[in-house]
């Protein structure tokens, strides 16, 4: 099985942007976390992280080519106002896990609202790396469900 993980705008600075929201994990400690867990679960994780916002679409509409089984997803920003991720991400027929390292609801208003709700799974925040980990968790058993 093959989890795909995509990062969105400015998350490749985790460690270094608003520890009280973010923590203090860089992107390379979710992602060796993730593939920790992933070896556990026996699944294969491909991650992809981009603060261009056509690179991440592309890089969803080659998920559709591959076939990948699941898609967990924090799109930073871009889950708040980018309806062209979500018109891409809408193309995939394979269940879609959105994450948030805060919890957003917590914040200001403009982060209360996704626009991808209506098309994932379902949505994990306001644990830290914790939520790309159950964030996995529920993308495998999600796509194992649907297989
Ligand atoms: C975030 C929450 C977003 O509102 C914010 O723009 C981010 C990170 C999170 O992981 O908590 O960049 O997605």
């Amino acid at each position: 099985m093959k989890i795909l993980v995509l990062h969105g705008i400015n998350l490749n600075m985790f460690g270094k942007r608003d520890p009280a929201q973010y923590g203090t994990a860089t992107l390379a400690d979710i992602e060796a976390a993730l593939h920790q867990l992933a070896k556990e679960l026996g699944v294969e994780v491909e991650s992809f992280q981009t603060n261009h916002e056509g690179e991440m679409a592309e890089r969803i509409h080659r998920a559709h080519q591959q076939a990948v089984d699941a898609v967990v997803i924090n799109a930073g920003a871009w889950t708040h106002y980018s309806y062209g991720l979500r018109d891409a991400l809408a193309i995939l027929k394979c269940p879609i896990v959105e994450v948030h390292m805060s919890n957003v609801h917590a914040r200001e208003a403009f982060r209360h609202h996704s626009v991808f709700a209506e098309i994932v799974k379902g949505q994990i925040c306001g644990f830290g790396v914790d939520s790309y980990l159950l964030g996995l968790r529920a993308a495998v058993s999600a796509a194992a469900a649907k297989a």
